[in-house]
């Protein structure tokens, strides 16, 4: 079967919804499978595993990136579980990187196989990344994430940074008890080195071990951060995400802010998500979809793919449901979605 069955009904940037929100960025997870169990992701015990045959296959990945590409998908971010688990997952990022209508291709990672892969990554063309790292102090990385990785996170992080990413982006989920008394630390890295340190306020999806009982809002956290210098506002870039940005005087680096709870992004979301198992998802706070993988496996033509996209482009949310004592509103899981 042909990979792609060209459709001239495929116009350029129709991706806009009632909301006049233009929908160019997609997030591509592609494994739910991680090596590490973060507080705030993993459930209790067992995580179960979608089957191979669940998942897409990176040709299917791509396929579905083509016709993305064809409404005016502009920016690509590869995610997980942890991307890096997945056998071809720098092959796929290079494949996305060599793609004139992209304008920006990324990786989100947990940092654990960074200083291994990262002169791969950076010579697939890649040049944003994105690590999670919600403590500096080794037996907290553990206690968090299940694993005794932080050297080995810290090290890729270095790595990452002496081969020339930029910018690297540093996201800590801030809890309280747990981490928060880590964020000044955090914080003081900008002015060391050019990171995007971004706090984001736990958000209640799927089934963790974490609960709004160690919730930190942003205000609380931006307040901590502005005993360091006076915050100077940055702009959001045009495709830029949800964080509010600053430089603290005299820092290397930007601090941001994600707030979903405290202060909705929604009106300025460009996104749209594909799981692992081939679902589409107009909004990562809610639990609706459009599923592509019965489209793409049952011989389905890129126009009916084209579909897909635009159904969920109708059924975005104009803001999303999760309130702040809210127990988990989101049933998936965040692994086979991707944040
Ligand atoms: N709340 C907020 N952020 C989360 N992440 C994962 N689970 C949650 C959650 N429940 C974020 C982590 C990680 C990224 C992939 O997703 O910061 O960096
Ligand atoms: Fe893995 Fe990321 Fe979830 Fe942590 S937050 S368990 S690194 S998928």
């Amino acid at each position: 079967m042909e990979t792609s069955k060209k459709n001239e009904m495929i116009s350029i940037g129709e991706l806009v919804d009632r909301e006049k929100r233009h929908l160019n960025y997609l997030r591509i997870s592609i494994t739910d499978r991680c090596n590490l169990r973060c507080l705030y992701c993993a459930p209790d015990g067992r995580i179960p595993k979608l089957n191979h045959r669940e998942i897409l296959s990176l040709e299917e990945i791509m396929r579905i990136v083509n016709v993305g590409i064809h409404l005016g998908i502009r920016k690509i971010r590869i995610t997980g579980g942890e991307p890096l688990v997945r056998r071809g997952a720098i092959d796929l990022l290079g494949r996305l990187a060599r793609i004139p209508q992209l304008k920006d291709v990324s990786l989100t990672s947990n940092g654990v196989l960074l200083e291994a892969n990262a002169q791969r990554i950076f010579d697939a063309g890649i040049r944003r990344i994105n690590v999670s790292l919600d403590s500096l102090i080794r037996e907290k990385f553990a206690h968090i994430t299940g694993y005794d990785y932080f050297d080995r996170v810290w090290a890729g992080i270095m790595k990452a940074y002496e081969i020339g990413f930029a910018p690297i982006k540093i996201n800590a989920v801030a809890m309280r008890g747990i981490n928060d008394d880590e964020i000044l630390d955090l914080a003081k890295l900008t002015f060391k080195y050019p990171f995007h340190i971004r706090f984001i306020e736990y958000m209640p999806i799927g089934n963790s071990r974490s609960d709004s009982t160690n919730q930190i809002l942003t205000p609380e956290i931006q307040e901590r951060v502005a005993t360091l210098g006076e915050l100077i506002p940055l702009d959001n870039g045009q495709i830029d995400g949800p964080a509010r940005r600053y430089r603290i005087t005299g820092a290397k680096g930007e601090v941001g802010f994600i707030s979903a709870l405290s202060h909705h992004f929604c009106a300025t979301c460009n996104r749209l998500r594909l799981t692992a198992d081939g679902r589409l998802r107009p909004c990562l706070l809610s639990d609706q979809y459009i599923p592509m993988k019965e489209t793409i496996r049952g011989d389905g033509s890129d126009e009916q793919l084209a579909q897909c996209f635009r159904n969920a482009v109708k059924q975005k949310a104009a803001k999303h449901q999760l309130s702040l004592n809210g127990a988990a509103a989101v049933k998936d899981q965040m692994q086979g979605i991707g944040g």
